[in-house]
Order: C-alpha cells, then structure tokens, then sequence
C-alpha cells in the first residue's frame, strides 16, 4: 500500500497532476486525493485549478463534467465502466422530446447526467444549489426538472414551486425510507440525522418536520457536523462519507443509516487504476469540442447563480 502511494505522489508531483475525489469514493481513494468534495464543490476546483492534469476519483459523469469544465486539461476516469443509476435514466434524445412535449420549458438536469444530456439542459444543479437554481427561474415558466424526481419531489415541497418531474431515481439513495428515518430517530434520540436529498423520504411530509432531521448534499453534512454542538449524527447517505466525517472530528460519533447504502459503481475506483492513469494516461475523457461547449453553457448558468 505504502508503495502505491508513494508511486502516486511521485507521479502527481512530476505530471503537474491532481486527485479529486468524491466522498463516496473508497476510503483509500479518498486518502490519496488532493481534494475531496460533493459534486457542486468538485466542479468549482476543476474549473479552478492550474493542475495541467486530473485525475477523478468519481463515478463517469464526474470526469466527464470536469472534462467539460476545464477544456485546457487532461482529465482521466480511473474506472470508465463507473456508471450511475440516475446519468443512465436519461438519454439526449428522450429528454429533446419531453422538451418538445412540453412547450418549450426550461430544463433543470441534475449534472449526474451525460455530457449529450446537458447539451439538451437550460441549467444544470447540484444537490447542493438545487433549491437556489429553481428559486433563480421566471415564475411563469414551466420546469422540466431530471433525472432524480426525488431530489425533485423535495425541491417542490421545499420551494411550493410546481415541476414536471422525470422519473429516474439513484438506486443507492432509493432505498432510504420514511421508515428507517423514524427507526433511527427512536434508536439515536439526541442525534442529529443528516439526509441526502436523493432519499425517497426526502419529500415525506412527516420527515421534512422532524426537529432532528436535516437535508444535506455530502459536503453539507460535513459542515453541518463542524457547527452543531450535537456528538452524535446518524449519516443518511452513501455509507463511507462516514471516512472523512470521523477524520475530520475524531470527538463525534457517525453512525451510517445503514452499510448497505454503497455505491457499487463509486467502489470500482481502485489506487491501482488511479495509477494506471498517471503512468500509462489509461482512462482519458475526451470529448468532441462542440458538444463540450453545448454542454458547458448550462453548467455555466449554474456556476453563475
Ligand atoms: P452530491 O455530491 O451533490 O452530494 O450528490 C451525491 C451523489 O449521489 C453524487 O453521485
Ligand atoms: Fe449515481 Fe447514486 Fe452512485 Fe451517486 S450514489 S453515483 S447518484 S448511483
């Protein structure tokens, strides 16, 4: 292990090359980046960074959205086979005709989406700046909001404003239950529990009201952990964000909703293939330059709100 990582480094270091890594990445993935992030905070450093290359420990569309972000760069997938249940729910040409079908309305994307996908896209979200994107449209405009309607239902109840919602879901924060969040907050009375909002309890009403309850993207959690004087936090989300949340504040408890909310595809991200990129330049994204600058455009609104 001690090798590979000093491979790693020594690489990094002689390539002008940088990590940047998802907190749903393995733990010694996460170990090794130079930046870790949810998917808002992830693409402000690939657009930032003066690196001449990155390298991405994340699922496809992750590399491919810095791919996307950062034209200058080479930017390189370690698993290119790491697909995402919510980026396969929707093609380019399926999302041109619900467009089509629908007058015209503005389409919000979630960028767990492919690059032909965001160039069908108005303006893209995150998690993070969902709420903000939607609450930034005309009122008087339609929106076609994609692919993950549960990230979609919670915007509508958050927000009051009506969407037309695509019915793609992530199949790891799919499971998580109005029922396992009561059965948490029975077992754990004074923690705080933390939700991402791709939850499919994420629009329950009896949920939303819970005192204890609050809805996070990853990188949200981790600051809402830093800030509450709670000890105990009962983590609703992809099982090893618990890694950086315990290195991070070793006096506090994080307790996974459940070990078996793991991405699978996340997981394939290995040290080995990170280094089979920096050695051998496996793994590279490389798209067609006019479908780069379609897909920017919404990418760019979002950045800009
Ligand atoms: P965030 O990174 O916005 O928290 O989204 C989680 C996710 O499922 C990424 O694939
Ligand atoms: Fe996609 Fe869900 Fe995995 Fe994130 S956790 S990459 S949304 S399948």
């Amino acid at each position: 292990m001690k090798d590979i990582h000093e491979r790693i480094q020594a690489l990094k270091k002689e390539k002008n090359a940088i990590i940047l890594a998802h907190y749903y990445a393995p733990p010694e993935v996460q170990d090794v980046a130079d930046f870790l992030g949810d998917s808002l905070g992830l693409s402000k450093l690939a657009a930032g960074t003066d690196a001449d290359i990155i390298v991405f420990g994340g699922v496809h569309f992750m590399a491919e959205t810095a791919a996307i972000i950062a034209p200058g760069k080479k930017v390189f997938a370690p698993a290119p086979d790491a697909g995402c249940s919510l980026a396969d729910s929707v093609d380019a040409a399926s999302l041109k005709k619900w467009k089509e079908a629908h007058h015209d309305g503005i389409v919000v994307s979630y960028v767990n989406t492919t690059a032909a996908v965001k160039a069908w896209t108005d303006y893209c979200c995150t998690s993070a700046n969902a709420v903000r994107v939607i609450e930034s449209l005309p009122a008087d405009k339609e929106i076609l909001f994609g692919p993950d309607r549960n990230l979609g239902s919670y915007i509508i109840k958050t927000t009051g404003r009506k969407m037309s919602l695509w019915e793609g879901v992530c199949t790891v924060h799919d499971v998580i239950s109005p029922e396992m969040i009561r059965t948490a907050a029975r077992k754990y009375p004074d923690a705080d529990i933390l939700v991402h909002p791709e939850a499919q309890c994420s629009s329950d009403p009896e949920i939303l009201s819970m005192e204890n309850v609050f809805f996070y993207s990853t990188a949200g959690m981790l600051a809402h952990a830093a800030k509450s004087g709670k000890k105990t936090f009962v983590i609703a989300t992809e099982a090893d964000t618990v890694h950086q949340l315990e290195k991070s504040h070793p006096e506090k408890r994080f307790i996974p909703l459940s070990p078996a909310v793991l991405c699978r595809e996340m997981k394939k991200v290995t040290l080995e293939k990170i280094l089979d990129c920096l050695q051998n330049g496996s793994g590279e994204v490389v798209l067609e330059e006019s479908l780069r600058q379609r897909a920017m455009l919404p990418i760019r609104r979002m950045l800009d709100i």
